[in-house]
């Protein structure tokens, strides 16, 4: 019998949750289920999802951002359907690869800074893990700075530069010779930077965890002060980049920042197959493959398959083609101009923040006596249930899918993919208007249910979403 993977799935639909408790994660499988997220999604396209019972849901969390041109997009489905059929060689090794050729020079194109050599990997972890590897090399220096609440990854060595507990928890040591410093904060980052020994400081010109936008200056400064110290400055675009802002970068909105090096990844798989790009200048690439014999120092098996270059050619062409870093600049204006005017109306939002299609809505102590009895009962049972309390009915009532952004944050972040329209835009906010409606009425149903979460969620160990994109 031929291997047949549609009768498979259909004779194991709906195993879904039975699977993962026996034989995948069982503790991430509870919490979805606790969460009442333990649905089985069957069929996708654009923004949109649909479950096994045929219902239909808005996507903003996008697979953590990798789905710029909306899932299963047709485009780069063709791209890449063609090329299987083609019988074309990849992983050959041995030779020079036609496909990581072009894609290089189509990403030279669009990043600028004169980063004119580009080395390809798999994920956005190993893209900083090669960052660290190049700037320990180039500079002969070791301490890496980072900063306070990044996230660069969760391999060891971009563990050891992410800023936050939760992560690092229990897999000590880490890489040594690192170092934290505030983000936002160039006084900070040039006391650091005196000491001589630091050979990078790697930063997201906008934070995933939290969506942190620095001041106006503050990556301009850090780059100059980088170049006056001799470190070379790190610009960690694996969420923020490829348009999500309105730019190809995030770092393009300030004038005056020159990176030494940029970390792609995410949006550049246009969400089929793995793939990532980190672009520096060649006599920092130089300094690492400095001789014949260190040609291939620093490699993987996957880094320049043929299918993920076709995937990040496919990919770039659709965000041109598409105007689709146009289109994020217009629908972040319009949800968040909505959400801010829902600031005014709702005591419990302190915050809305966005650029592009990458926004924040910042939860705090409301002033009303009652709302802050809910608020200050529910943050002391499990400081990040709150936001529980407004993804869970956005799913659960109004079919959007949405996640905190991160540990211990009262904050929900919202990426969704770029080909999102005003009528999508128009479905969230509805959706979110009617769940804070609901939220800023104390005692009532869904503090209810809030409560009986954080029982069961201490009862059995499990109180936090996974929150790793
Ligand atoms: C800014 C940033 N850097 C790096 C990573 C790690 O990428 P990956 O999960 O592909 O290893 C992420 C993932 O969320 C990220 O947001």
């Amino acid at each position: 019998m031929p291997f047949d993977i549609t009768t498979l799935m259909a004779e194991h639909q709906g195993r879904n949750y039975a699977l993962h408790e026996a034989h995948v994660n069982p503790r991430f499988a509870k919490v979805l289920k606790l969460i009442g997220f333990d649905r089985c999604y069957v069929r996708a396209s654009g923004p949109h999802l649909w479950d096994d019972h045929g219902r239909q849901y808005l996507d903003m969390l996008a697979g953590y951002g990798v789905f710029h041109a909306g899932r299963n997009h047709p485009e780069i489905r063709r791209a890449l359907t063609e090329f299987m059929a083609a019988d074309y060689p990849s992983l050959v090794q041995m030779e020079a690869p036609l496909l990581s050729g072009v894609l290089a020079e189509e990403l030279k194109a669009r990043v600028g800074y004169g980063l004119d050599t580009v080395y390809f990997t798999s994920t956005g972890a190993e893209g900083n893990e090669t960052a660290i590897k190049f700037a320990r090399c180039a500079t002969g220096k070791s301490h890496i700075l980072f900063a306070s609440s990044a996230f660069h990854g969760l391999t060891n060595g971009a563990l050891s530069v992410n800023g936050g507990q939760d992560f690092r928890a229990g897999f000590d040591p880490l890489l040594p010779d690192t170092g934290m410093v505030p983000f936002g904060d160039a006084a900070a980052l040039e006391q650091a930077l005196r000491a001589g020994n630091v050979a990078a400081f790697i930063v997201e010109p906008v934070q995933g965890k939290g969506v942190n936008i620095p001041p106006d200056g503050y990556l301009a400064e850090a780059s100059r002060l980088c170049r006056k110290y001799g470190a070379l400055f790190v610009a960690d675009e694996v969420q923020c980049g490829m348009g999500r802002t309105g730019r190809f970068l995030a770092i393009h909105h300030e004038e005056g920042a020159e990176p030494d090096i940029v970390v792609l990844s995410k949006a550049l798989s246009g969400g089929y197959v793995p793939v990532g790009a980190v672009l520096t200048r060649r006599e920092i690439y130089d300094k690492v493959f400095s001789t014949l014999d260190r040609a291939v120092v620093h490699s993987s098996t996957f880094g320049q398959g043929s299918l993920a270059m076709v995937a990040g050619l496919a990919s770039l062409a659709v965000l041109d083609d598409e105007r689709l870093m146009e289109n994020a600049t217009r629908m972040g204006d319009i949800l968040g101009r909505g959400l801010a005017e829902m600031a005014g109306r709702y005591e419990f939002i302190h915050d809305v923040r966005w650029r592009g299609l990458m926004l924040a809505i910042e939860f705090g102590r409301p002033k009303s006596f009652s709302l802050k009895t809910g608020w200050s009962t529910i943050t002391r049972l499990n400081p990040d249930l709150f936001c529980q309390g407004v993804t869970i009915p956005l799913l659960e009532d109004h079919g959007i899918l949405t996640q905190v952004a991160g540990h211990h944050l009262t904050t929900i972040k919202l990426i969704p993919p770029l080909v999102i329209d005003e009528s999508d835009v128009g479905w969230f906010l509805e959706g979110f208007d009617a769940v804070m409606a609901q939220l800023h009425k104390f005692p009532g149903p869904l503090w209810e249910s809030l409560f009986r979460i954080a029982k069961n969620s201490v009862s059995s160990g499990n109180g936090r979403r996974a929150a790793a994109g």
